[in-house]
């Protein structure tokens, strides 16, 4: 069985609710999976819930509620957001589960049989905030710390260490033989120089259960939890490994529970072709994530893709500037597929970004309503007007701009540009309205001589629909089903080898048109 496309998400901290950053990052992952599955590849997605830390603890305490009660009520809530953004993800992890528990333990039971962490004290500074140990090289010039970790204590604790020092040479060296390992190039850039610059520091894997009571005990010592972020990047290989996937669970060999051990081989899915993520946090996963790995005897992902960050109108998103975006309220107002057209579409993969109501409905009105709604209704309604809503014989107009726009489409989508295969598709859409504009079918119409010509112009515009909805299915899979139901065809179009002209037949009779994005009066809305 060939292995299948396996690509991941961050799993996010339960301690508040969704907002913009994290449904952005979920978007462009459930495009690329999509993309895979259009394309035929057998695809995994996975996404999920990192639960365990302080700040979990912290925060369900506030609401007076034990952690997992706290974390079972916000995973209800996250796991409707990912439904509402029409995720295609295959499973939801959440760091809380038993298979996710038993993983974690057999990987530090494997670590620690084979000598790859050791027991130290250590005495310095801790930042609660964000659960982290600081050296002397994070104090500021004048000695003191940055605020934005919090408040930072004097601390003398025992910890466990992972021993990062013998992983520098050959990561360094995996990263310069791979440059697709890390992405955009000047993320690489960044993970180089600093591990040229500095030598790691063994990292402290625990915290004490008197100090942090919520998290995974350690096997050999219950004094002890996992660090959260120990305990989280392993949620890429606990998922596969409890679906006996064979390379996770001949790695985790005897010291997985037999009652975790599946009964039957799984689909191969390890290693992870891409993990999508935040710029924030690729330390941990070009650094810390492979040295986990190759201590595992376990392959390498493939890809760290890392995204930038949004702001709203030039600020930092932060609930005290009470400038969070929801989602979900953007969804209930404009759509899903607005929502997932507009963070596509603003930015590349890499590149910062920032978030204007204004941007966001300029873009909904001239390129959804006026763009793509208007040319599907355009041309369905003149079929219908002229034709009854049969196709008419078979021609090649708008044949060459379509095949161009599908050729620059599918290259850019196994490039995982998504904002450059959304100019290519729109390249399509401004095309065909100029060439209704053009060709003036209303004209054509009213004259009897023209009847063939009007066949000619129909045919292609109903035709350019059909492709566009193929192209647009991993960015847009309601709307682009939508367009294939005003067609009369009662599939989804994910397939993109259907994006080939000539599908349709002459006689086939079309659907109903009606509005995919109906036009808003932004005038009203922004006096
Ligand atoms: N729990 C860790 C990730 C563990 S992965 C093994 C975490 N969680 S988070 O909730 O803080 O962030 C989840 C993801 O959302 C991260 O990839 C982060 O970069 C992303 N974003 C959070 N805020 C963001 C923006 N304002 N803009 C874009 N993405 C942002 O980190």
């Amino acid at each position: 069985m060939s292995k299948a496309f396996y690509i991941t998400t961050a799993i996010d901290y339960v301690n508040g609710e969704p907002h913009l950053g994290h449904a952005y990052e979920k978007v462009i992952t459930d495009v690329i999976a999509r993309a895979h599955r259009s394309l035929g590849e057998q695809v995994f997605f996975l996404t999920g819930l990192d639960e365990h830390g302080q700040k979990v603890q912290q925060a369900a305490q506030a609401e007076g509620k034990d952690p997992q009660t706290y974390c079972d009520q916000l995973a209800v809530i996250w796991q409707r957001v990912a439904t509402t953004l029409n995720l295609s993800h295959d499973d939801f992890v959440r760091t809380t589960q038993p298979r996710h528990l038993a993983v974690v333990q057999a990987v530090l039971a494997k670590m620690q049989a084979e000598g790859h962490l050791y027991k130290a004290e250590y005495s310095g500074f801790y930042s609660a905030k964000e659960e982290t140990f600081l050296t002397d090289r994070d104090r500021l010039p004048d000695g003191t710390f940055d605020a934005a970790w919090g408040q930072v204590i004097a601390l003398a604790e025992e910890n466990y260490y992972f021993k990062t020092k013998p992983h520098q040479d050959w990561l360094v060296a995996h990263i310069q033989a791979h440059p697709e390992f890390v992405q955009p190039d000047y993320r690489r850039n960044e993970v180089l120089g600093f591990l040229k610059n500095n030598t790691l520091e063994d990292l402290c894997i625990t915290r004490p259960a008197s100090r942090l009571a919520w998290g995974i005990p350690l096997p050999f010592d219950k004094d002890f939890v996992t660090y959260v972020w120990f305990d989280a990047l392993l949620n890429y290989a606990s998922v596969p490994a409890a679906m006996g996937d064979p390379t996770a669970v001949a790695a985790l060999g005897d010291y997985l529970d037999p009652a975790f051990r599946p009964s039957a081989a799984g689909h191969a899915l390890w290693p992870a072709d891409i993990h999508v993520i935040g710029k924030d946090i690729i330390k941990f996963h070009a650094i810390y994530w492979p040295i986990f790995l190759k201590a595992l005897s376990l392959p390498l992902p493939k890809q760290i893709l890392a995204h930038g960050f949004w702001q709203k109108d030039g600020q930092k998103i932060s609930k005290s500037l009470g400038n969070v975006i929801d989602p979900v309220a953007v969804i209930q107002e404009w759509g899903v597929d607005a929502f997932r057209f507009y963070v596509t579409r603003e930015l590349d993969i890499g590149a910062d970004g920032n978030w204007t109501d204004a941007s966001f409905q300029a873009r909904y009105q001239a390129e959804l309503a006026n763009g793509l709604g208007n040319l599907v209704n355009r041309s369905l309604s003149m079929l219908k007007r002229y034709r009854g809503g049969a196709l008419p014989p078979k021609s090649t107009d708008l044949k060459e701009d379509a095949e161009k726009a599908t050729a620059s489409t599918v290259a850019q989508l196994r490039a995982h540009q998504l904002q450059a295969a959304l100019l290519s598709i729109w390249g399509l859409v401004n095309r065909a309205n100029q060439y209704i504009d053009q060709t003036a079918p209303f004209k054509l119409a009213k004259d009897p001589n023209q009847s063939q010509r009007l066949d000619q112009v129909l045919y292609g515009l109903v035709e350019t629909c059909r492709i566009l909805a193929v192209l647009l299915w991993p960015f847009l899979p309601s709307s682009s089903t939508r367009i294939y139901a005003q067609l009369g065809l009662q599939k989804a179009p994910d397939q993109l080898a259907e994006a080939t002209w000539g599908t349709l037949n002459p006689g086939h009779q079309i659907g109903e048109p009606s509005a995919l994005f109906p036009r808003k009066d932004l005038a009203a809305r922004n006096p």
